[in-house]
């Protein structure tokens, strides 16, 4: 949050008493970052799934952070909360939205004047390789129901036995998704399609901005 709001406002802000929203802030990872970066702050994550809030929970008491408060809250009911954020982390969220726009607009209503909100969006054409391996694997009938493990491991055996320079292989896969705890990340953002975000997925999209993370303070 301090670099952030030096970077924006030139000044060195205080830590104490402002309030940081972690969206769709998955098994919290990164809301431990954001607590452990922002002493005195009220932090709270709010995520769709029940299963990673409650992961979260055990991540953030694991680590001794008793303070972060989470929630399982749909973005576009933040409003709910009766909250305002002095600072709005949003990371690899966005992309899911059928229209980023939307979810753009539901984190700024929960932000405060001078306000910042962190987030990312994808690029389509950056991801052109990944939605190849996708369709690929989509044809073979892996993503007919939702991925499960027997799907992430199929596609991990795949993947492992092709030659190195076969091109799906080169542009989409690094050793480490071939581990056993690659799973979530797979299905997560990886070459797993949850079929549930398909649509969002595989819709044809405009080529959002690469991977940059972007500072909005005013949005009309
Ligand atoms: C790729 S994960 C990123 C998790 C986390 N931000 C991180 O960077 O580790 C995307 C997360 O967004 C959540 N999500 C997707 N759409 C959401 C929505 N409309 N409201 C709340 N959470 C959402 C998913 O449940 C998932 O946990």
């Amino acid at each position: 949050m301090v670099t952030s709001y030096y970077l924006k406002y030139h000044r060195v802000a205080s830590t104490k008493e402002i309030a940081i929203l972690d969206a769709g802030c998955g098994t919290g990872f990164q809301t431990l970052a954001l607590a452990r970066a922002n002493p005195g702050s009220r932090v709270i994550g709010i995520d769709l799934s029940e299963k990673s809030i409650e992961l979260a929970r055990a991540r953030l008491q694991y680590h001794n952070c008793q303070d972060v408060e989470f929630r399982v809250l749909n973005i576009l009911d933040l409003p709910q909360l009766g909250l305002e954020f002095d600072y709005i982390n949003c990371d690899e969220v966005l992309y899911l939205f059928p229209d980023p726009a939307v979810g753009l607009q539901a984190l700024k209503s929960v932000l405060k004047p001078n306000g910042i909100i962190r987030a990312n969006l994808h690029s389509a054409l950056q991801r052109a390789d990944l939605y190849r391996a996708q369709a690929a694997f989509r044809l073979i009938g892996l993503f007919d129901q939702n991925p499960e493990d027997t799907e992430v491991a199929a596609v991990q055996t795949m993947m492992k036995s092709l030659p190195r320079w076969v091109n799906v292989k080169e542009r989409t896969w690094r050793s480490q998704l071939e581990q056993a705890e690659a799973t979530e990340s797979m299905k997560s953002n990886q070459i797993v399609v949850d079929t549930a975000a398909e649509k969002c997925v595989f819709s044809p999209r405009p080529p959002y901005c690469s991977y940059s993370n972007f500072r909005i303070t005013v949005l009309d």
